[in-house]
């Protein structure tokens, strides 16, 4: 059994508190591999914002759940080494199980998230509590899921959404206990977010998506005020990235995020965690192929997989600084 606090881990518990109370959110963002954790850490460190650093049961399979383990905890010293000791939580993104969550809290996770949207709703209710009675005996925070998220969420396909129903967030956060909730108002994940025919065109004939809906989240708001509730699929798919990798060979199709003003705008709200895995993916896909292109004779990784470090560094500093208003807060 590893805790957390012997990591130098935080869980969300006061970093969700500010972060509602100054009217900001808490990035969460993906990682697989040193470069991505490398360009997390050092974005964080320099915008001065807390970070959420999240593990889905894939990224456990791709890079081996010891070493991801062991490079959280290096996180905390390489922050350190950059000059700020900024909080980081290490939290489990889609868990499907309590096996999964159980096996997480015991190597050192400082937060998970259990995933029981796609259950029928008692079912949710009573596999959620058993993951909090687990973790909250070692201090560990829980995410729950109300309402399905169109697109894959890790291991659980979903094909259509459908929204959090306002009149289930009271009762599903008492029976649960759970510290925070992720709710459905129309985000979803990956880079393709909705099927054109939802969105309408602008005038360089770029798909513009259906808005948010805030009316959910205000209701949400009311019936569980102060309580702190995650936006999932919260990529903006920045359409630089997109035209990059297909002028050189990538074929992405009317791929479509969130806009970002959206993003802020939920920020401002009790919305205090928002996941962004996709624009990181498209970041560095853009820079890699860009090199591959120009550079055909170079086969050394660090030549491109640097750049790409760079490129996810840049982009994650401008969410900190320009969309979650999560820079300057780890003060
Ligand atoms: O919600 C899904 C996240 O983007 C993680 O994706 O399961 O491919 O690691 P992944
Ligand atoms: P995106 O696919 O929009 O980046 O969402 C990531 C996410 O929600 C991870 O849980
Ligand atoms: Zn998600």
């Amino acid at each position: 059994m590893v805790s957390y606090k012997d990591l130098g881990l935080v869980n969300t518990r006061e970093m969700f508190a500010k972060a509602i109370k100054g009217g900001y959110a808490i990035p969460a963002f993906n990682f697989n591999n040193m470069e991505q954790m490398q360009a997390i850490i050092s974005a964080c460190v320099e915008t001065s914002s807390p970070v959420i650093l999240q593990v889905s049961s894939g990224a456990r399979k791709y890079a081996n759940q010891t070493l991801l383990r062991y490079m959280a905890q290096g996180a905390v010293e390489y922050a350190k080494e950059l000059g700020k000791n900024i909080p980081i939580v290490l939290h489990l993104d889609h868990g499907n199980s309590f096996e999964l969550c159980k096996s997480c809290i015991d190597m050192g996770f400082s937060s998970v998230m259990i995933d029981g949207s796609s259950l029928p709703y008692e079912e949710n209710v009573a596999l959620t509590k058993q993951v909090v009675d687990y973790a909250h005996q070692f201090d560990v925070t829980v995410e729950g899921e109300l309402g399905v998220l169109a697109g894959v969420e890790d291991e659980v396909a979903s094909e259509h959404s459908h929204y959090t129903d306002p009149a289930d967030v009271e009762d599903f956060v008492k029976k649960t206990g759970v510290d925070s909730l992720a709710i459905s108002i129309g985000t979803s994940h990956g880079a393709n977010k909705f099927k054109p025919e939802q969105c309408t065109r602008n005038a360089e004939g770029i798909l513009v998506p259906p808005p948010l809906r805030f009316d959910i989240l205000k209701e949400i708001e009311e019936r569980i005020p102060g309580f702190p509730i995650v936006l999932h699929g919260s990529s903006s798919v920045p359409q630089e990235y997109v035209k990059i990798i297909n002028t050189h060979g990538g074929a992405l199709k009317d791929a479509v995020g969130i806009p970002e003003e959206q993003l802020r705008e939920a920020a401002k709200s009790a919305v205090c965690k928002i996941n962004i895995d996709s624009d990181g993916r498209l970041a560095m896909t853009a820079a890699v192929r860009k090199i591959f292109v120009e550079n055909p004779a170079e086969f050394d990784p660090r030549k491109y997989l640097g750049p790409a470090r760079d490129e996810l560094k840049k982009l994650y500093m401008h969410k900190c600084e320009n969309v979650l208003g999560s820079a300057g807060k780890a003060e």
